[in-house]
């Protein structure tokens, strides 16, 4: 069993190995830096990965051919760290090649189920501001996949915390009230599905679709492929409580980060690109300015930050792991 460790007693448990990860964003290569965290330790990966060699020029990219084969071990990597009841979102697109879509997010789906990943989900962001364009053999683009994968059937799931109000549906539906309204009427199709519309009369909020309908936003003129903080943000209260630990192993200009300390969870984030991570952290402090804890903690982890690589490098051995024991006296003065 892995050692156990609570900070206070409002937080929920999580394990010591994680410690020294919390609220950082790690410079480094997923591939690798995935290799230091402690199995079962993540409640909630949220991320949203190069769509392979899309914007090859900004910060590389796979072509789309080889995209399974490179995603995998990163995915299997992920399965390891996720809790049992954790839920994986993937955002991800198939781009054009030679005029068709490329099947590889289908191919990697498949491959992924091979791995042992219950494909639980897929939503649908529609990005409301797509700009206009005109292509001779398709529309433009104004939808994203965000595939929900999870390690089992039952999963850590808190519906309420998403709900929306009823609006104006609610009055105009409510008021033309049919006989098959108030009893429960099954579906002609067959389905099995059955609802009673009378049940919402005294509702003000109902569950929300599997459509998200998003603005995009560009944070920064420096990060061409950001996704709007309402995104990790709606998933990250769907999937996690307070004080949870969610993970961007792609983590870009910080979204996610910026999304966990607006909802009071812990990130943990992986970016290969230095400037980066630079940018992540000052995004991270602008968005704090009046509130002095926070301001303190990203300081501090900026700090840290500074020094990760050569720490991991210190107590790492040849094959990535950590003397824990060692990482333990260094920390207690011993060493
Ligand atoms: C689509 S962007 C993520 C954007 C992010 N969601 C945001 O809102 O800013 C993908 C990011 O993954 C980074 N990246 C690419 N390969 C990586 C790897 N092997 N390990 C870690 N980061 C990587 C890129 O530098 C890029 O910033």
């Amino acid at each position: 069993m892995p050692l156990r460790y609570t900070s206070c007693s409002m937080q929920p448990a999580y394990h010591a190995q994680l410690a020294p990860f919390l609220n950082r964003i790690l410079l480094g290569d997923c591939r690798e830096v995935l290799k230091q965290l402690p199995d079962e330790s993540i409640d909630l990966i949220i991320t949203s990965p190069p769509y392979a060699d899309q914007r090859k020029e900004v910060y590389g990219g796979i072509h789309p051919d080889h995209y399974v084969e490179w995603f995998l071990p990163i995915s299997a990597e992920l399965k390891r760290v996720l809790k049992p009841a954790g839920s994986f979102v993937l955002n991800i697109k198939e781009r054009v090649v030679n005029g068709e879509r490329h099947p590889y997010v289908l191919q990697l789906i498949m491959e992924m189920r091979r791995q042992g990943w219950r494909w639980t989900e897929e939503y649908i962001w529609h990005k409301k501001n797509c700009y206009p364009g005109k292509w001779p053999n398709r529309f433009r683009d104004a939808w994203e996949r965000l595939l929900h994968f999870t390690k089992q059937k039952q999963f850590k799931m808190f519906q309420e915390a998403v709900m929306v109000p009823m609006g104006e549906w609610k009055h105009e539906r409510l008021k033309k009230l049919g006989e098959n309204d108030l009893y429960r009427f099954n579906s002609r199709s067959g389905s099995g599905f059955g609802k009673r519309i009378a049940n919402w009369m005294e509702r003000e909020y109902a569950y929300p679709t599997n459509v998200l309908h998003m603005a995009t936003e560009c944070y920064n003129r420096y990060h061409a492929a950001t996704f709007p903080v309402e995104l990790p943000a709606w998933f990250i209260k769907l999937f996690t409580e307070q004080g949870d630990v969610v993970l961007d192993p792609f983590m870009g200009s910080g979204t996610t980060a910026v999304a966990c300390v607006r909802l009071d969870r812990r990130y943990i984030g992986i970016e290969i690109k230095e400037e980066y991570v630079h940018l992540a952290e000052e995004r991270l402090l602008k968005d704090y300015p009046e509130k002095e804890r926070e301001r303190y903690q990203q300081e501090w982890n900026k700090a840290v930050n500074r020094f990760s690589r050569d720490l991991l490098n210190e107590f790492a051995d040849e094959s990535g792991q950590l003397d824990w024991e060692r990482i333990v006296r260094f920390n207690s003065g011993r060493e």
